[in-house]
């Protein structure tokens, strides 16, 4: 499916219109199936859309029905800073009445084999079959400047039909201990919500966006929702080599 590709100025004006995509996509899931399932993601970009959801917007979602997961994580305890649950969890979670019960995080700490498996089990049981796990309502995702998104890294293994991953691999020689979600979970959300803003990240956008499939360099190519909405929310310094027809 083509992207709807939508451009803001900044960042506030993006983490706006991404708090609005949570409050539209909560009030339609609830109403539909009496919950409304969302993936988070890590990283510096979505820090001001959990504040914004944690101030301005709380009121406008009935977070008594919203059930929280992670479309990744740093094998890390959630004191860590590198903790993406620890990060959503201090600036928006422990700032809304979600019910503890509905926050599933990926539990890092047990290590990207052991966290893996566990995980699968989680989203084992919100299946919707014949899926093994979930239709999200929304899926938040990051890229970063080489294309990876969640823990789907430039060159990482694609073959298996399983819901999540372990990932060991090193990255920008950091040792990448993590676990991911898989492509088949993302295309089969609802709605995958992409958020990057800055110029360092718009020749890769260009490229993701513009140019020829090659997803295992680009691993963000891979996300496609078969049978969802696909929107990228970018700021003017990441689209600014975009050309005119995809803007
Ligand atoms: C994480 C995510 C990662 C992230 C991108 C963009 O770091 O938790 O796994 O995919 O979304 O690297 O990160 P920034 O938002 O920090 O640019």
């Amino acid at each position: 499916m083509k992207p709807e590709i939508r451009i803001f100025k900044d960042l506030e004006e993006l983490s706006r219109a991404a708090a609005n995509l949570f409050i539209e996509q909560a009030a339609q899931a609830i109403e539909a199936q009496n919950r409304f399932l969302v993936a988070l993601n890590g990283g510096g970009t979505p820090t001001r859309l959990f504040e914004l959801l944690a101030t301005d917007y709380h009121e406008s979602v009935d977070w008594s029905q919203v059930h929280a997961f992670w479309g990744d994580e740093r094998c890390v305890p959630p004191e860590d800073a590198g903790s993406s649950y620890g990060q959503a969890r201090d600036i928006l979670l422990s700032h809304v009445l979600i019910p503890d019960a509905n926050i599933h995080r990926i539990i890092g700490e047990l290590g990207p084999a052991e966290a893996s498996k566990d995980y699968s089990l989680t989203l084992k049981g919100f299946a919707s079959p014949p899926l093994e796990w979930p239709r999200f309502d929304l899926v938040y995702l990051g890229m970063g400047e080489d294309g990876h998104t969640a823990s789907l890294f430039p060159g990482s293994p694609v073959e298996g039909s399983e819901p999540t991953r372990p990932v060991t691999a090193h990255y920008q020689d950091r040792p990448a201990n993590r676990v991911t979600l898989t492509p088949a979970v993302f295309n089969s959300a609802r709605m995958v919500a992409f958020m990057a803003t800055g110029e360092k990240k718009a020749n890769t956008l260009l490229e993701v966006l513009g140019a020829r499939y090659n997803p295992e360099l680009y691993p963000a190519q891979r996300i496609d929702p078969k049978d969802g909405r696909l929107i990228w929310l970018v700021d003017e310094a990441a689209a600014s080599k975009l050309p005119q027809e995809l803007r």
